[in-house]
């Protein structure tokens, strides 16, 4: 079953097409993995998803429900939700209020958003942290607080944008380690990534893009070794 789709997605900015008719799907239960080299408009395309940013032309359906228009957390409230390429959490309140915070937003009971943040705590290894400021925390452990946070109620679908980038080998194990075990219980994501042994590894099936547009989709090895895709990378004037 299709949980998400595009169809004819696009936004300019100025002269530059960053999406150009993107049509992508993605199906329920599964990690679809979204590569490309950098600029090529994987942000660009989970801003929209997401309703952080109301697309030129093309729609967005969720469900079979024309999602298009529609704001953040209206679609929070739907089960989309995304992460951040740049970490976002609150940075003067604790480890453990930022899940409390993001259990309250979605309309948690405060006793089940308590029990959520303690075994999230205890999952993504923050127990020994958790009554230090978020602002306070290293980069890695900001990123393991913000799945926590997107995963106090567990989403219908959760789009990560880049998070192993930075972060040390311990914690990016940690945080596979966590999308493997929630996609073995059925949970779907989209996994925007430059490292390409866990694409390879999480994502059965990936999309590539280059200069806004869909170059190549299929099985995750087939697409990181064909022609148009290793073109693109080659082609590529910055790496990650
Ligand atoms: N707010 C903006 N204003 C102007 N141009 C933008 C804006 N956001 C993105 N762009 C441009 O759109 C294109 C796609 O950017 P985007 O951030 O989506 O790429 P990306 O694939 O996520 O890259 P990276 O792998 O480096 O994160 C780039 O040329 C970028 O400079
Ligand atoms: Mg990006």
């Amino acid at each position: 079953m299709t949980l998400l789709k595009t169809l004819g997605l696009s936004k300019h900015f100025g002269g530059v097409a960053a999406v150009d008719q993107v049509d992508i799907s993605v199906k329920a239960g599964e990690i679809l993995g979204l590569v490309g080299p950098n600029g090529s408009g994987k942000t660009t395309v989970l801003n929209m998803l997401s309703g952080f940013l109301a697309p030129d032309a093309g729609e967005v359906w969720f469900a079979d429900e024309n999602v298009t228009r529609l704001s953040p957390v209206q679609l929070a409230h739907r089960g989309l939700l995304r992460m951040f390429q740049m970490t976002r959490v609150f940075p003067r309140i604790s480890c453990l209020d930022n899940l409390l915070v993001a259990g309250m937003a979605m309309g948690l009971p405060e006793k089940e958003a308590n029990g959520q943040a303690s075994a999230l705590l205890e999952e993504l290894t923050l127990t020994p942290v958790q009554y230090l400021d978020a602002g306070s925390l290293s980069g890695g452990q900001r990123k393991l607080l913000e799945f926590g946070m997107c995963f106090i109620k567990p989403p219908r679908i959760a789009l990560l944008d880049e998070p192993f980038a930075a972060v040390h080998p311990v914690m990016r194990e940690t945080m596979a380690g966590f999308i493997r075990r929630r996609h073995a219980q059925g949970q779907t994501f989209i996994l925007v990534s430059h490292d390409m042994p866990i694409v390879v590894e999480l994502c059965q099936r990936a999309v590539c893009m280059n200069l806004g547009r869909v170059i190549a989709e299929g099985p995750t090895r087939t697409v990181l070794e064909s022609a148009p895709v290793i073109e693109a990378y080659l082609g590529s004037t910055s790496h990650a």
